[in-house]
């Protein structure tokens, strides 16, 4: 492969990523004092029969490096309507510490007194199980030890955009999207 066809190939690859639609996340932790929020959008679950959820950070955010100091971190898994939170954890000229809350709603989770959000779609305590490095980024393990799930619609981030508003449910899906009783593959495919 050429330099120039290589180059092509990492962009398209690039492009291809950003058609992940991600769920949104204010990670949040306190230690010793120290507080910190950081805007997330690499949130999965790993085992829901472990109640283990990962999540990727570049190396070197303070945010990681407080979790694993802590041995622990708070995802707030942010609604629709919460777009301006996840454009301002994410702002590196927002103010450090317990200022960069101000104005935002919130309350001490249980465990470590992380913030919880006001307002968020779920609150997920968890226990930093590990930390791997992965590339240029350390992906955290957590298990959640806490958690509230709430109502409403959620945030994503799809295609560079922050997009919101209530999702449409694929017919004949619900409960049933993992038993295979469905005889047409094609059901429930719109154009
Ligand atoms: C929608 C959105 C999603 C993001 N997702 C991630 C992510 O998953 N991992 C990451 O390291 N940074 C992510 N960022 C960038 C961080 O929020 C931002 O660089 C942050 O200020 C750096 O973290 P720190 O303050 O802990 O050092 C995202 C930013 C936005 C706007």
């Amino acid at each position: 492969m050429t330099v120039t066809a290589a180059r092509d190939a990492r962009r398209e690859a690039r492009k291809a990523m950003r058609k992940v639609a991600a769920p949104v996340a204010v990670l949040t932790v306190s230690h010793e004092g120290r507080v910190h929020g950081t805007t997330v959008s690499t949130l999965v679950g790993v085992s829901p029969t472990e109640l283990i959820i990962g999540v990727s950070l570049r190396s070197g955010s303070l945010l990681g490096g407080l979790a694993v100091a802590a041995g622990r971190f708070t995802v707030n898994l942010l609604s629709g309507g919460q777009g301006g939170l996840a454009r301002w954890f994410a702002d590196r000229d927002r103010p450090q510490g317990p200022a960069q809350f101000a104005g935002v709603p919130w309350t001490s989770a249980g465990g470590d007194g992380a913030p919880l959000i006001d307002g968020a779609l779920a609150h997920l305590e968890c226990r930093l199980v590990r930390s791997i490095p992965v590339a240029d980024h350390e992906l955290l393990l957590g298990e959640v030890v806490d958690a509230v799930a709430g109502t409403g619609d959620p945030l994503f981030s799809f295609a560079g955009d922050l997009c919101a508003g209530a999702l449409r449910t694929v017919p004949g899906s619900g409960d049933g999207t993992r038993n295979s009783n469905h005889r047409n593959p094609m059901e429930g495919t719109t154009r």
